[in-house]
């Protein structure tokens, strides 16, 4: 493997850091849902926080060389566009100066489904043209601050979930009709911030690196009939291929204007937007990767944008095993979607997110026996393997999600992903211990030789 490979952990704000009101930070959209039966509360997730020092030198100790962090906009500008909380940044700061003391190199996500409170109830978050003007005040401020000690940058987490249904739950939505014009809207107003951040970064600061990151999920069609071929076609056109040519080439995609302009879809796509997004050239492409889907397209109603089929064709797929969740496990669709990135973009491809999410108890005594979760990141890993050393594609690394366990994002304690157990359920927060799984010391040791053992 190269020399400088990345071997990392990711995770987002509201998922780790707790601290939900304290040193002046805001509410977010999250901080006031409350718990239910199968979830747990967002007020303290696993206190990282507090516990930064301890985590990190876990990830250190596991061998890991980067760590990507999400910045909190409603931490360090609770209302979302007044007055900046200096003691927000102070703890990045800190968090920050800590991974590079021990070789760990940062990332940033400068948002992931968080909105500050304040603009969901004020202009229903990225639904409105104005929340993308606050947004790049906060995410300038944040650059030119940390622009000096981290390279790598990414805007929204999954930028193409703006564009299904989960767009009125992460784009800090409160009310509304939620239209397919609104859909397309927010998916537009937050790729018109990535732009601007995008023109910012690389006027100001040649020398950082900016993704634009997917959740790329591969898609298969569910048999060879051409229905099923074309309905999977148009997933991947509309889900990836439309928001990484904007990325990417500076433009959507051909069949995706020309479906909102036949459909009438009713959104403000103004001609000075699509200057702007014509500038654009990411550095790398970022994605998120668990499982892969299958579309049926027979049970896809008439007149349902390709955004949405999944939601009424997606079916499971006889040919693989699955977690309890039903998320497949699929390690060759994760190779054809690292290639297949790889050979229509010529970016450096980045995996930002892999895991499978397990359901484990500790009795206080005994390690856990994670092997399934050993397996998978096992299998994964070497399909990446596969796709630089026997497609080509270029690699920055691999970064696996939440490997100190965290809530999941539906604040499900049960559903973990991490190498590192932390003490706690749903609603008993224990002492949140971090307790190290069998699956740590698989990592340390393989990373220990970077990976070429593998
Ligand atoms: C991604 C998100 O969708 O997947 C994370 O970026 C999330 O926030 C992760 O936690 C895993 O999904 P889940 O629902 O199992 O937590």
């Amino acid at each position: 493997m190269p020399e400088n490979f990345f071997w990392g952990n990711s995770v987002s704000s509201m998922q780790t850091e707790g601290a939900w009101d304290i040193d002046g930070k805001g509410n977010s959209v999250y901080d006031i849902r409350e718990a239910t039966p199968d979830s747990s509360d967002w007020k303290v997730a696993i206190d990282e926080y507090h516990r930064y020092e301890e985590d990190l030198d876990l990830m250190k100790e596991m061998n890991l060389n980067m760590y990507r962090i999400q910045i909190s906009w409603s931490r360090c500008n609770p209302t979302g566009d007044g007055a900046f909380n200096e003691e927000g940044f102070a703890y990045y700061e800190n968090l920050i100066d800590a991974m590079i003391a021990r070789g760990i190199t940062p990332m940033i996500c400068l948002y992931h489904f968080d909105m500050p409170l304040n603009l969901s109830k004020k202009e229903n978050g990225f639904v409105s043209r104005k929340v993308v003007s606050d947004f790049f005040r906060f995410a300038k401020e944040v650059i030119d601050r940390f622009a000096g000690k981290v390279k790598y940058w990414i805007t929204f987490n999954e930028h193409n979930l703006y564009f299904q249904e989960e767009a009125f739950r992460i784009s800090g939505y409160l009310k509304g009709e939620k239209t397919l014009s609104e859909m397309y809207q927010i998916l537009h107003h937050t790729m018109l911030a990535h732009a601007k951040v995008d023109e910012y970064i690389h006027a100001n600061y040649p020398e950082l690196l900016l993704g634009g990151m997917l959740a790329y999920e591969e898609v298969y069609p569910a048999t060879s009939k051409p229905k099923d071929v074309l309905a999977a076609r148009k997933i991947q056109e509309f889900m990836n291929n439309n928001l990484y040519d904007a990325f990417a080439f500076g433009h959507y995609s051909n069949e995706v204007m020309h479906f909102i302009a036949t459909e009438k879809i009713d959104s403000d796509f103004q001609k000075n937007d699509m200057a702007i997004i014509s500038k654009m050239h990411a550095d790398f492409l970022a994605f998120s990767y668990y499982r892969s889907d299958v579309v049926n397209a027979d049970k896809i109603p008439n007149n349902v944008s390709p955004n949405e089929y999944l939601k009424f064709g997606g079916e499971m797929n006889r040919f693989l095993d699955a977690n309890e969740w039903n998320w497949t496990i699929d390690p060759l669709g994760f190779r054809d979607v690292i290639t297949k990135i790889y050979n229509r973009y010529h970016l450096p491809v980045f995996p930002i997110e892999n895991g499978i999410g397990l359901r484990e108890h500790w009795d206080g005594i005994h390690q856990i026996e994670d092997d399934t979760r050993i397996k998978y990141h096992e299998k994964h890993i070497k399909a990446l393997k596969d796709a630089m050393f026997i497609d080509g594609a270029k690699v920055l690394g691999y970064l696996a999600w939440g490997l100190i366990d965290i809530p999941s994002s539906h604040g499900d304690m049960e559903k973990r992903y991490g190498a590192v157990y932390v003490n706690r359920t749903n609603h008993d927060l224990k002492d949140l211990q971090r307790v190290p799984k069998k699956s740590f010391y698989w990592f340390k040791s393989i990373l220990e030789k970077n990976g070429d053992e593998l």
